[in-house]
């Protein structure tokens, strides 16, 4: 049996920027953040506090973040590392803070330059000082089905990660297809195991559509009671520490079969498709969403 309603959590202008090659002018991110936050949904990822050499792409997070205009039915949320990242971004006034590690060694430690052990204190210091300053956490975990350095990863090790994330007081855990290769079987067997630790609820699923299964596994996650999806409109992204990985399944494709199958999100899909021209327009080339290319009119 389906969910009735499932609730959205937008991406693009964190997941998908960052891994533009161009430099999108800060104008233009605070433009179409102030868009997507007009099409009914509730939760934006607006940028990353990561160090900005890691990602020049993001380097205005703190400028983005303090220029959008606020909706207080949305939660704006960033990306931290560590906890100078959280000083910038209590800086900038973030809703919510999402700290985020690898289930492979080889993925994290490429990505955030510490082995996975090394990085649990980094992060609690981070939680830490996010919940006394009265942010919820949100974490994330890449690399849940494969890595690209280590090969496939074990569901035992995601859970491994995930339980020391939760004991830290994270709210929710986004478990990472970070390169888009996983298929439905995989993404079954990994819910079978952390549904035996932890509840539906406690997770989201973020998928990266590289080979066109993100919607398959999508599927897989809601008959397993997954009701919390990330997705990036016209299905911008990838992690440029990452090779090979790319963009997140997009918001209005997701919106499509969620809400012919009948399932609420209480987001306009029009709207998202207008947002993804939008950035088509400014990167000066088309995405890959369907959705997209039918609001072009092909
Ligand atoms: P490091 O070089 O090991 O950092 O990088 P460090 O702690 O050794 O510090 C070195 C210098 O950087 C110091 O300056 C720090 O102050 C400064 P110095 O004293 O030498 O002058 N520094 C900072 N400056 C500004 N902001 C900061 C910051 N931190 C340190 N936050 C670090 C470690 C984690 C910072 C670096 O590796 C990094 O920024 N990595 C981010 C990589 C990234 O953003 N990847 C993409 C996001 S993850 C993703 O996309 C996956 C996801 O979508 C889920 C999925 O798809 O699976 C979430
Ligand atoms: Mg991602």
């Amino acid at each position: 049996q389906l969910p009735k309603r499932v609730q959205i959590k937008e991406v693009g202008p964190r997941d998908g920027l960052q891994n533009e090659i161009m430099f999108i002018p800060t104008d233009a991110k605070i433009k179409l953040i102030n868009q997507l936050s007009d099409t009914g949904l509730n939760y934006i990822e607006v940028t990353s506090f990561v160090h900005p050499k890691w990602i020049p792409q993001l380097a205005d997070a703190a400028e983005v973040l303090k220029e959008i205009k606020r909706n207080t039915d949305i939660t704006y949320a960033a990306l931290v590392p560590n906890s100078k990242g959280l000083e910038r971004a209590l800086d900038a006034h973030v809703d919510e803070v999402s700290v985020f590690m690898s289930a492979s060694e080889g993925h994290n430690k490429s990505n955030i330059n510490k082995s996975i052990d090394e990085t649990f204190p980094v992060l609690k210091e981070v939680v830490d000082g996010a919940l006394a300053a009265g942010k919820r956490v949100r974490g994330y975990i890449s690399t849940v089905i494969s890595c690209p350095y280590d090969g496939y990863t074990k569901p035992e090790q995601v859970v491994y990660v995930a339980e020391r994330l939760f004991d830290m007081g994270i709210t929710e855990i986004s478990l990472g297809d970070t390169i888009g290769v996983g298929v439905p079987t995989q993404v079954d067997a990994l819910l079978q195991e952390m549904l035996h630790h932890f509840k539906a609820e406690q997770l989201a699923m973020h998928f990266h559509d590289t080979r066109g299964t993100a919607l398959a596994n999508v599927m897989t996650s809601l008959a397993n009671g997954i009701t919390k999806f990330d997705s990036a409109f016209g299905g911008l992204g990838g992690c440029p520490y990452a090779k090979g990985a790319s963009g997140n399944v997009a918001t209005e494709d997701l919106l499509y079969l969620l809400h012919e199958m009948g399932i609420e999100t209480g987001v306009n899909l029009k709207k998202i498709q207008q947002t993804a021209l939008s950035i088509e327009r400014i990167i000066g080339k088309n995405l890959s969403s369907k959705l997209a290319a039918i609001a072009r009119g092909e």
